[in-house]
């Protein structure tokens, strides 16, 4: 199978840079965490184009919330996937614990979107029994993110070894799950993260914010 190709913008990006993408990437592997507020645009300038969101709220439809963007929203967008539980965001918003994260999750499913779930080496932790069987119960609808923290826009990555075993450990805890690998991902390891075994895919941070760097990632992954 092709290995699936994330960029994460994080809180990065402009209108010429989604400009920019949408006419330089063409690979149907290739989904696009941008920002919230250029959802819309990308969509209705490249509806092909495969989009994602980096959180949603655990408010779902419409009300009375102010600040808060629902899964029902992201997804009228014709936005395919949403980032959860990202470190970033563990380690910055309270809010963003298991319990909340479990609900985020219903609300990307049940919008008809998949749930790119986002976990360190604390995974034992971060998924606890119900979110285990919900992920059970939604295989096909979760793609399980290890992101080191260590690896996380540090420029380092793992051992390729190291990165398998957890990988493997995940596919066999959660059912043979979709696993991605993300943190450091770059034009120069690319080639040695790509031959992981259990890897479906990478979540690339800083290297999707350079044209060349992210085309040389996405055609690594032919
Ligand atoms: P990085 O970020 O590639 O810049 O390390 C990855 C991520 O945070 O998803």
């Amino acid at each position: 199978m092709k290995k699936l190709i994330i960029g994460n913008w994080k809180m990065n990006g402009s209108i010429s840079f989604v400009d920019v993408i949408l006419e330089s990437i063409k690979s149907p592997d290739v989904v696009i965490a941008m920002p919230n507020i250029f959802l819309a645009y990308a969509n209705s300038k490249c509806p092909k184009f495969k989009l994602a969101a980096q959180d949603c709220s655990t408010f779902d439809n419409f009300g009375a919330h102010t600040g808060e963007v629902s899964a029902h929203m992201l997804a009228s967008t014709n936005c395919k996937y949403v980032i959860l539980g990202h470190s970033e965001r563990r380690s910055t918003f309270e809010h963003d614990n298991v319990a909340n994260i479990l609900i985020k999750l219903n609300n990307v499913i049940s919008n008809n979107m998949k749930a790119i779930l986002c976990v360190d080496e604390n995974y034992e932790a971060l998924l606890d029994a119900q979110t285990l069987s919900f992920i059970e119960a939604h295989r096909d609808d979760v793609i399980l993110a290890y992101e080191p923290l260590s690896a996380i826009g540090t420029g380092k990555t793992l051992s390729t070894a190291e990165i398998a075993h957890t990988l493997s450990e995940l596919k066999a805890k959660y059912n043979n799950i979709q696993t991605i690998y993300g943190g450091s991902v770059n034009p120069g390891n690319i080639a040695d993260i790509l031959s992981i075994e259990f890897l479906d895919g990478v979540l690339v941070g800083g290297a999707s914010l350079k044209l060349n760097d992210f085309q040389t990632i996405i055609a690594a992954a032919g």
